[in-house]
């Protein structure tokens, strides 16, 4: 998709109002735990200073719903920014009004500042008009750098670029280009694996791997409806009745279309998630009345791998077990090193796999980590994303 980039821009001595997705997970203490996305906009921020702008950063963080909540205000983030940076991260205590303005007038080119978290703001989850206005009136240019909240449609990544030129960061224009490459130009054999505990979030987006992926792996709870629908009894595993018929249709349209779609043929099973010591591996077709299904077994991380190794694309969204918990990461984690050893070009989405991924310390070799959860599961699914579809609309002015 052609978007606008922020090399299209004359940035020199313009104020441009930056979007980006500081929204990071933090410590019991408020500090910032992982600063992934804080240093993934470093590239567009860096770039717009030595280029003469001055950067009025914008991002939410946490989903606080409209109103002020003391614990996801972001000067946490803007002291680690400000670390990152090494320079000075002025921060206002509010959204937009007086403070903002006054700070965002002041400001010199090479300078940063930050606004206080934006969904504190009710207009901003709104799409309100008058808050867009309000943004746009502090700057000359609008840049998008927050691929991650591309998918939804909010004041500070879509309404602004109604009252200002648009452009992509690098960040952004990275997400883009390596999405619509495994969407449109994916080297063949495409192996789609996904995971994660909900089948209903999942439905959209195998269907739309049925129409590109050779073969798709699947794992993590989802796994278990697809199971049940071809009649294993599955104790006291998480199943989701009311999917039972879509993962049936599911497979059948696989078969129809000569798509190879892999179930687990081994699980790790015990009592509860906190039952590690009663953690054991048996066939599916053997799943103890009182157990459930929390990891793929080691059977079926071969099957799994041995598909992997001869890959020409991998992408993956979602854990294929319990990640969180060791004696149920194994499959994940086996999984993030097959991966890291193909030759195949790899882009994993969503903050649990990544995680994975890092546990099992090889984030490096993956070609590319995505930084969007919903976001990279909405492109997966064929939407048209509305923070990106507005850089297209002024990128083609
Ligand atoms: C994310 O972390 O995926 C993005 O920041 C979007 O967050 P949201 O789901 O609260 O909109």
């Amino acid at each position: 998709m052609a978007v606008k980039t922020i090399k299209d821009l004359d940035l020199a001595g313009k104020k441009v109002f930056t979007r980006v997705d500081f929204n990071v997970p933090r410590t019991e203490q408020g500090t910032v735990a992982d600063d992934t996305k804080i240093r993934a906009a470093l590239p567009t921020i860096n770039y717009l200073l030595e280029q003469g702008a001055a950067v009025i950063l914008a991002s939410h963080l946490g989903r606080p719903k409209g109103k002020c909540v003391e614990e996801l205000r972001l000067g946490a983030v803007a002291e680690k920014l400000q670390e990152l940076l090494n320079v000075e991260v002025l921060k206002s205590f509010e959204v937009v009004g007086p403070e903002t303005e006054a700070l965002a007038q002041k400001l010199q080119p090479g300078q940063v500042m930050l606004l206080e978290n934006v969904r504190f703001h009710p207009g901003e989850e709104k799409n309100d008009p008058q808050l867009a206005q309000a943004y746009a009136q502090l700057a000359d240019l609008f840049v998008s750098d927050a691929f991650a909240t591309a998918h939804r449609a909010h004041a500070s990544n879509v309404g602004v670029a109604e009252y200002l030129p648009a452009a992509a960061g690098f960040l952004m224009q990275k997400e883009i280009e390596n999405l619509t490459q495994t969407l449109h130009n994916a080297k063949k054999p495409v192996v789609a694996i996904v995971g994660g505990s909900k089948t209903a979030d999942k439905i959209g987006v195998i269907k739309n791997f049925l129409k590109l992926a050779d073969v798709i792996l699947l794992g993590g709870g989802m796994a278990n409806t697809f199971l049940k629908a071809k009649g294993y009894q599955l104790g006291k595993s998480l199943v989701e009745e009311d999917q039972v018929d879509n993962a049936a249709k599911i497979m059948q349209e696989a078969a129809d279309l000569n798509v190879n779609l892999c179930l687990p043929e081994d699980v790790t099973v015990a009592s509860a998630i906190d039952d590690t010591a009663g953690a054991e591996t048996v066939a599916v077709d053997a799943i103890p009345a009182e157990k459930m299904a929390l990891d793929i077994g080691p059977q079926t991380v071969s099957r799994y791998a041995d598909l992997i190794a001869q890959a020409g694309t991998v992408i993956w969204n979602g854990p294929l077990g319990v990640f969180e918990v060791d004696a149920f990461a194994q499959g994940t984690i086996a999984i993030a090193k097959a991966v890291a050893e193909a030759s195949a070009f790899s882009l994993i989405g969503g903050g649990d796999v990544v995680a994975a991924v890092e546990k099992a310390g090889v984030a490096s070799q993956i070609s590319h980590l995505s930084t969007g959860g919903g976001a990279t599961l909405e492109f997966w699914e064929g939407k048209e994303l509305p923070g990106i579809a507005v850089l297209k609309d002024k990128g083609e002015d």
